[in-house]
């Protein structure tokens, strides 16, 4: 079995999901239950003997030890972080915790685990971290993307968190010899991502008929990739991938977030139109409202994910055209999942994050 981390949050549980869908090796889930995490994500798994749900803390060091000698994985995935820029900005002790001495609180302890395991167990065991492509810093518009060998820029506590992850995972390696593996993925979007992030956001207030914040001019670069393509691209770094190694993740989408916003309005449109929920008004893109810009905010992101094409022969499945219509499809079918997101603390961040906004 494996065991990974944070898997109730957006991109660990549909990871879970299609490993239980392409696999019979069971899966031990730890995670906190953040904000982020959701149990919901994961309701088609109830009666599913291979996923085993752990509520714990990946910084309590007692707690993985004893999860580790009691089933005895031959991998860790670790998704297990505070994800969110903007809420690093307002409170970044989070991010310090969980991602910095949390990550090293769980390596101790697969450190532990793993010195003790055979010489064949020691060889196939894999520690894999999944991180981003916002350890790069920002790039300017006629710089190539970033490729595994960039020096590493951190520009928010959100990405300096994440960097100082990534190299100590990189020195458990150098120093002890754990078979780590280091991806480094763009942008994500799809079904069960949390509407603080910009994709969500703006369908889920669009559908609500309230305003779509875009920060600054709206011409900041990213480059996005659908989240089941990031799960396969993981699952292949797993099986495939060489110990010590770094791969950088991406979908070779490139675009500003205004563009975005308006492929989000134009698809909700055409799929749902502001008149079937009583709005006044007949496009979606009447409601972008531009605000006060995110401090601090990176101008362009962009992947050169050529090594893992090259080296292990992954590429992505869906083009940005086909995954956001099916991400705009599942929220539209999802409403119930919506709604219990949209809860009281949901609203207290909204308000923390947008009424200051002019
Ligand atoms: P998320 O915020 O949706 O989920 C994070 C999950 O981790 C939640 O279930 C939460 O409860 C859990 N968690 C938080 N602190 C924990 C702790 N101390 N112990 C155990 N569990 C804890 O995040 P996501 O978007 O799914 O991102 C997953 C990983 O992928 C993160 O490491 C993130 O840095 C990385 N990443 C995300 C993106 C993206 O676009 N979302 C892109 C590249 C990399
Ligand atoms: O690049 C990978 C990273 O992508 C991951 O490491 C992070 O965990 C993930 O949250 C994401 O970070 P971003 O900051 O790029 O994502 P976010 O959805 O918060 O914002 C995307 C862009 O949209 C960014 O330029 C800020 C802008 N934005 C965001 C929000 C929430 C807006 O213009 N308005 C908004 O309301």
């Amino acid at each position: 079995m494996i065991l990974t981390t944070g898997s109730a949050g957006f991109i660990g549980s549909n990871f879970v999901l299609d490993w239980l869908t392409q696999s019979d090796e069971a899966v031990i889930n730890l995670d906190k239950l953040t904000y982020a995490g959701n149990l919901d994500n994961l309701a088609t798994l109830k009666s599913n003997p291979n996923h085993i749900f752990v509520h714990g803390d990946i910084g309590d060091a007692a707690l993985t030890a004893k999860l580790l000698t009691q089933y005895r994985p031959r991998a860790v995935v670790n998704f297990a972080a505070e994800s969110h820029v903007d809420r690093s900005i307002h409170g970044p002790e989070d991010f310090i915790q969980t991602n910095i001495v949390g990550t090293f609180h769980l390596l101790e302890a697969v450190r532990a685990y793993w010195s003790g395991l055979t010489n064949t167990e020691k060889a196939a065991f894999r520690f894999l971290h999944v991180s981003t492509d916002e350890v790069y810093g920002s790039l300017d518009r006629d710089e190539p993307a970033f490729t595994e060998t960039r020096r590493y820029e951190p520009n928010s506590p959100y990405s300096a968190s994440k960097a100082a992850s990534d190299h100590l995972v990189r020195a458990y390696h150098h120093t002890y010899g754990l078979p780590v593996l280091t991806t480094n993925c763009s942008n994500n979007y799809g079904p069960y991502h949390f509407p603080e992030k910009l994709i969500p956001l703006m369908i889920v207030n669009a559908l609500a008929g309230k305003n779509l914040p875009v920060y600054g001019d709206g011409q900041q670069i990213r480059d996005w990739l659908y989240v089941k393509d990031h799960c396969s691209a993981i699952r292949c770094v797993l099986q495939n991938g060489k110990p010590g190694e770094v791969y950088n993740i991406g979908g070779w989408n490139e675009k500003a977030n205004l563009d975005i916003v308006h492929i989000v309005c134009d698809i909700l449109d055409e799929l749902s139109p502001p008149a079937t929920h009583h709005l006044p008004f007949s496009t979606y893109r009447s409601l972008i409202t531009f605000v006060t810009d995110r401090p601090g905010h990176d101008r362009r992101y962009a992947i050169d994910a050529r090594k893992i094409e090259r080296e292990l022969g992954w590429k992505p499945a869906e083009t940005f055209e086909t995954g956001i219509r099916k991400t705009a499809q599942w929220y539209l079918d999802n409403q119930a999942w919506v709604n219990n997101v949209l809860s009281g603390s949901y609203r207290q961040w909204v308000e923390k994050n947008y009424t200051e906004r002019t």
